[in-house]
């Protein structure tokens, strides 16, 4: 379900005096791949690009001096975590750390008022929680930019920073094939926002009772969606070969079934040898040895995952950059 987004949410009559909300303009979020568009994503590439051979060179680039991100866990991280925190450190703003155990939200605070009060002390709103819902409420009553930095429906930053990766090595991603082996989860549904979006072909292959469910209301024709029987038929002549672990974060409850459920569905060196010779094998991290993708491919030569998480940065670097400034165009 999509919020309206409302500001902070006060009743227009009456104003405070501390609401701002009537000169500000609405706040642009990032909950879903399918919130900006083709055109958008290709500036973020070429900014991402920019802003990586900066850091690289050791120039120091500070546009966010006095810019604060509230950083809003409900959920376990390392890489999305380290890579706001390092990104805005970076650009000379902060990241401030809240999670659930230690903050109000698990004593039940309404996400919609943690929403007015942390946007009224940062500049923008990042959060990893199980509900899209409630990232969409937080939205609708944040006054600052949100990102979405997982939930059970979906992950744009990662398929963000995997998609960089494919074009700052090999090129523009449209007419490829990316290859999704195992579960059709958060990362995976965001990869087919993201191949009806950009222009490529999206193949699962995910064991019975683990298929992946559309949420939106797209249509994805065959040329963007394909679902086949078995990893080799999804990995076929593949470009980019992709997985996820067997049970993601909120689903421990069924770990033994699907360990079960999910034998033969790992990626291995013969479902990488359907592939084109060169494919990428890419994972968002963290890995399972052994389960989801034996050592020899993730340890390979075909293997992309430290660039994949490492430019989780540089990406959401641009991203944020784009939130809060617009489009940046400075220079190379
Ligand atoms: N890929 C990813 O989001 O990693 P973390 O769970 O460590 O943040
Ligand atoms: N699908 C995984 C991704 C972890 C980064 C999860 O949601 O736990």
């Amino acid at each position: 379900m999509r919020f309206p987004a409302q500001g902070d949410g006060i009743a227009r009559r009456g104003r405070h005096p501390t609401d701002l909300t009537f000169i500000m303009k609405p706040a642009r979020h990032y909950l879903q791949f399918s919130d900006l568009t083709r055109d958008e994503y290709l500036h973020l590439f070429e900014r991402s690009r920019i802003l990586k051979r900066r850091h690289y060179d050791g120039e120091l680039y500070r546009p966010l001096v006095g810019k604060v991100m509230s950083m809003v866990f409900e959920k376990n991280s390392t890489r999305t975590r380290a890579s706001f925190e390092a990104g805005m450190a970076q650009m000379g703003g902060h990241a401030m750390f809240l999670d659930s155990k230690s903050s109000q939200l698990g004593r039940g605070e309404p996400i919609e008022d943690t929403a007015r009060v942390l946007s009224r002390m940062s500049d923008i709103i990042m959060i990893r929680t199980f509900e899209q819902a409630l990232v969409e409420r937080l939205a609708a009553f944040s006054r600052a930019p949100v990102i979405n930095g997982l939930t059970n429906e979906y992950h744009p930053c990662q398929v963000l920073a995997d998609l960089f990766t494919w074009v700052e090595q090999r090129g523009p991603i449209s007419g490829r094939t990316v290859a999704w082996i195992g579960d059709g989860n958060n990362v995976a549904r965001t990869w087919l926002q993201a191949a009806k979006l950009l222009g490529f072909k999206f193949r699962i292959a995910s064991p019975k009772g683990y298929e992946l469910t559309v949420l939106d209301a797209q249509d994805y024709g065959p040329d963007v969606y394909e679902v086949c029987d078995n990893p080799l038929d999804a990995a076929r002549g593949a470009d980019i070969v992709t997985t996820d672990v067997y049970t993601s974060m909120g689903f421990e409850a069924e770990a033994e079934a699907r360990h079960r459920a999910f034998a033969g569905y790992g990626v291995t060196a013969a479902v990488m040898a359907a592939a084109k010779p060169d494919a990428m094998f890419m994972h968002c991290l963290p890995a399972h040895r052994g389960e989801e993708v034996d050592a020899e491919v993730i340890d390979g030569p075909n293997s992309v995952v430290w660039d994949e998480a490492e430019n989780r940065m540089h990406v959401q670097k641009a991203l944020v950059e784009f939130l809060l400034l617009g489009r940046v165009a400075d220079k190379k």
